[in-house]
């Protein structure tokens, strides 16, 4: 049969593919909600601007507060020959009350319809993204205040380069999260404008107020151009491409958690209930849930991509490609929710191996640049002279194999005679790190400082 919608101009039905590439309910039902906030505020606004009949605005708000008792109750049915949402709702909204539903469409569309929904939709997940970023971000920094004075190695190139402190190297997550926060805040921002009243794309001849719906939905005003309302999803792709980098941080930790919880490294043991077994190997205890955080950012990443292939092409307005957009956002979503929430609880129990970090920092020559500073520092040497000198102290200690502080005041007296017992004071890692107090450097109280920072920044 003919679609109750549109039927009139067609005289038979879809074939049965064409029915099941066609709809999109499987997915956009998650919309309902925002479908039901849309059609509540466009029938109020067409009732006070005189458009349509009072009697019909209350008999549509009725029937719709009733479709909304009955979705929360039962959930929202799946009919393909419905194909989406809209089509759903408007159709049940007949069944409850007659033709008198069909007033409801007056100048609007389901492209502007979908347009609303789903920047209604993307900005509360922004909200919802923000609330787990935060309580990311309150566990790195509990975690970092723990282990403000902790000592680890700091690498470049994955190479022992310098001791840090292990909160120093937490508060560089917390950076990265306050950016991601950053950016759904302004991607919530600049997506939060109305399309309801673009009709199909050309606008409307009724007297539609669109700041009146624009404000019943909480939105800050109409979108300006109603082809581009229509036609943008600017929205969807802001939200993932803020996700991706989520995703991105996400994975750079989850990669570290995995390396310092194998076995020659040590510095960490992730909780049971963090990690899993071997089905052979009896004594394994796997990093599973921080490898699945570093692969699920690959989705993150490529539904930007997915969605963002979908868009470059287009040419205005409104296509049916568009409808392809819900599933990699609402895809994005969940993982990324799930990424955080596993991490946070990883980092809120993961064990640091506070002895294991201590002795790896002081290998591999990790206060050289501390000995080169001391002797331009106190003995005057140029920078590049005293990087030298030292690293032939390095090249003796390794010959000798000792540390830097193995060597005796007379094996460094003969390598520079500038090189005085007093230099023992910078050469171990606690003593390194003490000295780091530049702006943004690792010495413990800068980590205190950070902490005491970022609380504000929240
Ligand atoms: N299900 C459609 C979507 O998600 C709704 C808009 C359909 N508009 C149209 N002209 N076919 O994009």
């Amino acid at each position: 049969s003919s679609n109750p919608l549109w039927g009139g101009r067609f005289g038979a039905g879809p074939a049965a593919v064409m029915a099941e590439i066609n709809a999109s309910i499987g997915t956009d039902k998650r919309l309902w909600q925002q479908d039901l906030a849309g059609s509540r505020a466009h029938a109020t606004m067409l009732g006070a601007q005189g458009i349509i009949p009072i009697a019909d605005v209350d008999a549509i708000l009725g029937g719709l507060a009733q479709i909304e008792a009955e979705y929360a109750a039962d959930g929202v049915p799946e009919d393909i020959a419905l194909e989406d949402i809209h089509m759903t709702v408007e159709t049940r909204l007949r069944a409850l009350i007659g033709p008198g539903a069909g007033r409801l469409h007056t100048a609007r569309s389901r492209n502007d319809q979908v347009a609303t929904d789903f920047r209604l939709w993307v900005r509360s997940a922004c909200t919802e993204v923000d609330a787990a970023l935060l309580a990311f971000i309150e566990a790195l920094l509990a975690r970092a205040e723990q282990h403000a004075d902790t000592i680890l190695p700091g690498f470049t190139h994955l190479q022992i380069a310098q001791p840090v402190t292990l909160g120093h190297h937490l508060m560089a997550y917390v950076e990265m999260a306050l950016r991601d926060r950053s950016r759904f805040a302004d991607a919530a921002a600049r997506m939060n404008e109305c399309p309801l009243g673009s009709a199909a794309l050309a606008g409307t001849g009724f007297p539609v107020d669109r700041d009146a719906t624009a404000a019943a939905l909480g939105f800050a005003r109409p979108t300006a151009n109603s082809l581009d309302s229509v036609s943008d999803r600017d929205f969807a792709l802001d939200y993932l491409s803020a996700a991706a980098m989520a995703g991105l941080h996400l994975s750079r930790l989850a990669e570290e958690l995995i390396i310092w919880a194998s076995q020659p490294y040590g510095f960490i043991t992730l909780p049971d209930a963090w990690s899993t077994g071997s089905s052979i190997m009896p004594q394994k205890r796997n990093p599973d849930a921080a490898e699945l955080v570093r692969a699920k950012s690959g989705l993150l990443l490529g539904n930007f991509q997915r969605l963002a292939v979908i868009m470059k092409g287009l040419p205005l307005a409104y296509s049916k490609d568009m409808q392809d957009d819900k599933p990699p956002v609402f895809e994005a979503h969940d993982t990324l929710g799930l990424c955080l929430t596993a991490m946070t609880g990883m980092v809120a129990t993961i064990g640091f191996n506070t002895a294991r970090m201590r002795a790896a920092a002081a290998a591999g020559f990790s206060t050289a640049t501390d000995l080169a500073d001391w002797l331009v520092r106190e003995a005057g040497v140029p920078f590049r002279e005293a990087h030298d000198i030292t690293g032939r102290a390095v090249r003796a200690a390794e010959a000798a194999g000792t540390d830097l502080d193995g060597l005796s005041d007379a094996d460094l007296a003969a390598i520079d005679p500038r090189i005085t017992p007093a230099v023992r004071n910078v050469l171990s890692v606690e003593a390194s790190v003490a000295s780091r107090t530049s702006f943004g450097g690792t010495a413990p109280a800068n980590v205190r400082a950070a902490i005491a920072a970022a609380r504000v920044r929240l």
